[in-house]
């Protein structure tokens, strides 16, 4: 039976957000959001252990406990110039992970992850051949823009799904992919897609959000509440 383990890139600059210390480590509800990530993701007893993939300077990790997560949790100073690069330093360096191990690729922005959502994405993919993501069906009309944000076409979304984190796939597989992918693939489904394979969507959870602006902070401090007065 293949083991499981999460691998959360978190050596990202946070540049979209302009503020320092990195988005990774920004405070949501008095902790910083890398920890609410690997909350979600070991909440789920089937994943034995997260790796979490640092930039080489990073000085932020050291200022906070992580002795919560005992041996479930383990740094690796590897990050790369792109979040395609840090996962693909990390999978290399990561040491226990078997060829045909799945790895859950989770987005250390992504703070609110519902356990019934990766309990879907455990369960939808155990036996897939290729792997797969969490992702949402695109409810909303979509448009396309010119450089002066006037419409210049609307696109059909048929179809359209929104990827999400966790990615979950096969080391070996994975490893594969993104050596063979450009640093710049945006998510590990692009760069398995490269390899000629089809990975399976599984639906998503729109509380799973990806923290990228200021004001994204507000809503998933929203969410985290209405998540814990239902737990
Ligand atoms: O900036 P963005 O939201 O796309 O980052 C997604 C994730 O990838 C974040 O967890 C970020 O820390 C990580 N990342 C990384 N190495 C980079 C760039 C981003 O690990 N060079």
């Amino acid at each position: 039976m293949p083991r499981m383990f999460a691998l959360v890139p978190a050596a990202g600059t946070g540049s979209r957000m302009g503020e320092s210390p990195p988005k990774q480590y920004l405070s949501l509800a008095g902790r910083p959001l890398l920890q609410h990530a690997l909350g979600g993701l070991l909440a789920s007893p089937r994943i034995e252990k997260a790796f979490v993939v640092l930039a080489d300077g990073d000085r932020e990790w050291s200022r906070y406990d992580w002795s919560i997560y005992g041996s479930r949790v383990e740094p690796l100073r590897c990050g790369g110039a792109t979040r395609a690069q840090s996962v693909r330093n990390g999978l290399a360096m990561a040491p226990g992970i078997g060829e045909q191990d799945w790895v859950l690729v989770h987005d250390a922005a992504r703070p609110c992850l519902p356990a019934e959502a990766l309990r879907r994405l455990i369960e939808t993919l155990g036996n897939d051949p290729v792997g797969g993501l969490l992702a949402l069906r695109v409810a909303d009309t979509l448009k396309r823009g010119d450089a002066e944000d006037r419409v210049i076409e609307t696109v059909p979304r048929a179809g359209i799904w929104q990827a999400q984190t966790p990615q979950m796939f096969r080391r070996g597989r994975l490893l594969q992919a993104l050596q063979l992918a450009g640093a710049e693939v945006t998510d590990e489904a692009a760069a398995v897609e490269a390899l000629g394979l089809k990975p399976r969507l599984v639906p998503g959870d729109p509380r799973n959000v990806k923290i990228t602006f200021p004001e994204d902070l507000a809503v998933a401090e929203m969410i985290l509440a209405s998540m814990e007065s239902t737990v």
